[in-house]
């Protein structure tokens, strides 16, 4: 695997493929990023990851100085997994003016859930992938449907600005006990990551419900906040919205359950579709 860190090298290293397959990440890389890589090699004539801890769509208390950076083991997993080259820029590469044009997500789309507790998150995720897609002039890009929201605003980017890529959604990996593999479940204590999977399972409950015919979604969201809460957990939102658009759910069409809740300090999210 090939390794660059300047957009000059990268771009010489792309000259010669017409379809690279990009998997952008901020590194620390666990299984299901793996499994991005994984699905991008069949898509593309290169397969592309690149490694960005990305400041613009950190919020000022947040973990941009402590998100773990941890490059050569990242290299390692990459390298075993058939990623042909990484694209691993500093700051002062990828931000060198710094970056004074920004993308301004559809607020109704990027105020709501993720987007209302962190302010500004959609926009920084927005301007690195744009820039990461011009960059690597990928034809497909690969995320997980974890952060639903983010992939569904991509999509909408990527239509809004017409760009020539392909963006695919692929499903979150889990460990044995369905917690959603995230590079933050390294914050969680052992005592908490015994109780991390109660996201999944509290939003697994959530769905059921949907399916066996509930209806008043109201109700639903406020029993899953309640026994997060009766569990110790602070949680941010348990929302049933529609898959197309996350707007309120109506019956009939494909909905989705989302939440984001913190253990202690760690915030974590998850989603699953309906
Ligand atoms: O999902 C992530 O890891 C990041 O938000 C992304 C898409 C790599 C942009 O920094």
């Amino acid at each position: 695997m090939r390794i660059v860190h300047t957009v000059a090298d990268l771009r010489q290293h792309l000259r010669p493929f017409r379809h690279p397959a990009v998997v952008p990440t901020m590194g620390n890389l666990h299984a299901g990023h793996l499994a991005l890589v994984q699905a991008a090699k069949p898509l593309g004539d290169v397969t592309v990851a690149t490694i960005f801890v990305n400041r613009l769509q950190f919020g000022p208390n947040e973990d941009f100085d402590t998100y773990p950076r941890t490059l050569q083991a990242d290299c390692a997993q990459l390298e075993a997994a058939g990623c042909d080259l990484l694209f691993a820029p500093s700051e002062a590469e990828l931000y060198p003016q710094p970056q004074a044009f920004t993308v301004q997500p559809d607020p109704v789309l990027a105020g709501m859930l993720e987007g209302q507790h962190r302010p500004g998150f959609f926009q920084g995720v927005c301007t690195v992938v744009l820039k990461l897609l011009a960059c690597t002039q990928a034809r497909y890009a690969l995320f997980g449907k974890k952060d639903y929201q983010q992939l569904l605003i991509i999509r909408h980017m990527v239509r809004q600005f017409a760009l020539p890529v392909d963006i695919i959604g692929q499903n979150t990996c889990r460990d044995a006990d369905g917690l959603a593999m995230s590079s933050r479940n390294g914050y969680l204590s052992p005592q908490q990551r015994k109780q991390a999977a109660l996201l999944w399972h509290t939003l697994n409950t959530c769905a059921q419900a949907v399916r066996a015919g509930g209806t008043h979604f109201a109700e639903l969201e406020n029993q899953a906040l309640q026994t997060l809460r009766d569990a110790g957990w602070m949680p941010d939102y348990v929302a049933i919205r529609r898959q197309s658009d996350l707007q309120a759910p109506q019956i009939g069409v494909p909905l989705v359950v989302l939440g984001a809740a913190r253990l202690g300090s760690t915030r974590l999210i998850d989603n699953l579709e309906i």
